[in-house]
């Protein structure tokens, strides 16, 4: 008899691997990898054929349209979303545990059923009592949303079939448990078959299902990176614990930008829209102070301006501190070693601690400039000029790279009562009314002209 194979799983991002190991090799993660039996793979069947039949590209347009975005009017989950729910789509929003994800979708979907979209909200977690109540502290006891308390997917597709509403929200991922598999509910294989299933039957219905995922950190339980590459729409809700702000931001969008974010705040009525986050981000700035930057930003469609804050202090450790919150610590690297090689601006001995304020996190390389710049007002004790903002992407050569989007990210810091900006030389930009440029080449050239270096 053919030895039984089994099959090790990443329960984090979903790689399957031939043998166990403490740490996956795919994404890195320590103690994710579970032994699981794989599914079975039934007798090949041959060729197939198309069910159905190819139809020209161009055979489309003369079809009907297709039916419009259904628009939950919570302007930021809208904009996320990339203008609205489109039917049929499935759309999974990730996160951590107790970040916000059911408060944020049981608003959604009572924003959407007072629409007259007709929504089912599903819960795995929460009885229905509790899902109710949870409405009534939120103000929406009275929308009329269909509540469910399920975690067999067989009897949630059955009432999907029976009830076809517009938007079927899955809460969550982790707690269903499909019958055609042998295994744990939250297990990789249950996650992505009951993933699999409920995006089969968004496609054939034209309801749109969005599933939810705890982020997972360890252990027995799938995360939401297993199922990312199922859907249409990969959503993170991003935030830190100790801050009321929460960010959706899109990841992956078959139907709209990437990187696009909606910035919401945590109250004691649910969450709450934020339509002018550069406000709210740059709102704790008082006086100017050193180590204070400001980074005129593009978050997906929408120019955000950010302050980027360094602290750079005497180390008495063999190898310095580099504490980054909200950037990429590799980029930050990056930076401080052409501060030294290029600039000759030595941070030996010293530990650097950046943080982008409010609890956003930054990820354009447009970003370089400005952490470049807060790094040298803390190491030089000198605070950069109020009204200022600055971008621009530094090479390892030490020159500026010019970014996209400059004339919208001007704009942007005029509104919010910005007068100067410093940009890399090259960047192709019309003036702003309001706004004098400064155009730098390089970083040595920066730093000589801003530090006096
Ligand atoms: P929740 O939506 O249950 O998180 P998740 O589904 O991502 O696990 O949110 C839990 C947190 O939100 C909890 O710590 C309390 C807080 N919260 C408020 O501050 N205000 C509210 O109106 C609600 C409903 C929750
Ligand atoms: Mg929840």
């Amino acid at each position: 008899m053919a030895k039984p194979i089994t099959a090790f799983t990443c329960t984090a991002c979903g790689a399957s691997h031939r043998k166990w190991s403490g740490r996956c090799e795919a994404c890195g993660a320590w103690n994710t990898i579970i032994e699981e039996a794989p599914l079975s793979q039934g007798p090949g069947r041959g060729l197939g054929t198309l069910k159905g039949k190819a139809i020209p590209l161009s055979g489309l347009a003369t079809q009907e349209a297709p039916p419009p975005r259904a628009q939950s009017r919570i302007a930021e989950f809208d904009r996320v979303l990339g203008g609205g729910l489109v039917p049929g789509s499935a759309i999974l929003v990730g996160g951590d545990p107790g970040i916000g994800k059911s408060t944020l979708l049981l608003q959604a979907a009572a924003a959407f059923a007072r629409a007259g979209q007709q929504a089912v909200y599903i819960s795995g977690e929460e009885a229905s009592a509790q899902v109710r109540m949870r409405a009534q502290r939120l103000g929406l006891g009275d929308a009329p949303v269909q509540l469910g308390a399920e975690t067999a997917l067989r009897d949630i597709l059955t009432t999907l079939d029976a009830e076809r509403p517009d938007v079927a929200i899955i809460d969550s991922i982790q707690t269903l448990w499909s019958d055609q598999i042998e295994a744990a509910p939250g297990s990789v294989a249950q996650v992505r078959a009951s993933a699999h299933e409920l995006v089969t039957f968004a496609k054939r219905r034209g309801t749109a299902i969005i599933l939810v995922g705890h982020v997972t950190k360890e252990g027995q339980i799938a995360g939401p990176r297993v199922v990312e590459h199922m859907v249409d729409t990969v959503l993170y809700f991003e935030g830190e614990r100790g801050h009321q702000f929460r960010i959706l931001r899109a990841h992956k969008n078959r139907f709209g930008p990437a990187d696009e974010i909606g910035v919401f705040e945590m109250t004691g009525g649910g969450l709450s829209e934020v339509t002018n986050p550069s406000a709210l981000f740059l709102s704790e700035r008082g006086q100017p102070h050193a180590g204070s930057a400001v980074f005129a930003g593009i978050e997906g469609t929408r120019p955000v301006l950010t302050e980027v804050q360094a602290l750079v202090a005497p180390s008495t450790l063999a190898s310095p501190r580099r504490t980054v919150v909200g950037l990429d610590s590799g980029r930050v690297s990056t930076i401080l070693a052409v501060l030294e090689a290029r600039c000759a601006v030595p941070f030996a001995g010293l530990d650097v601690f950046l943080n982008v304020a409010g609890g956003m996190r930054v990820h354009e390389p447009a970003a370089d400039l400005a952490i470049a710049a807060a790094l040298l007002s803390a190491r030089e004790d000198v605070a950069l000029p109020a009204d200022t903002v600055l971008f621009g992407e530094i090479s390892l050569s030490g020159a500026l790279r010019p970014v996209s989007q400059a004339e919208n990210r001007l704009k942007e810091a005029t509104k919010l009562g910005f007068s100067r900006a410093i940009l890399p030389a090259a960047t192709k930009v019309e003036g702003v009314s309001g706004m004098r440029v400064d155009r730098v080449s390089d970083l040595t050239s920066f730093v000589g002209e801003t530090f006096g270096a």
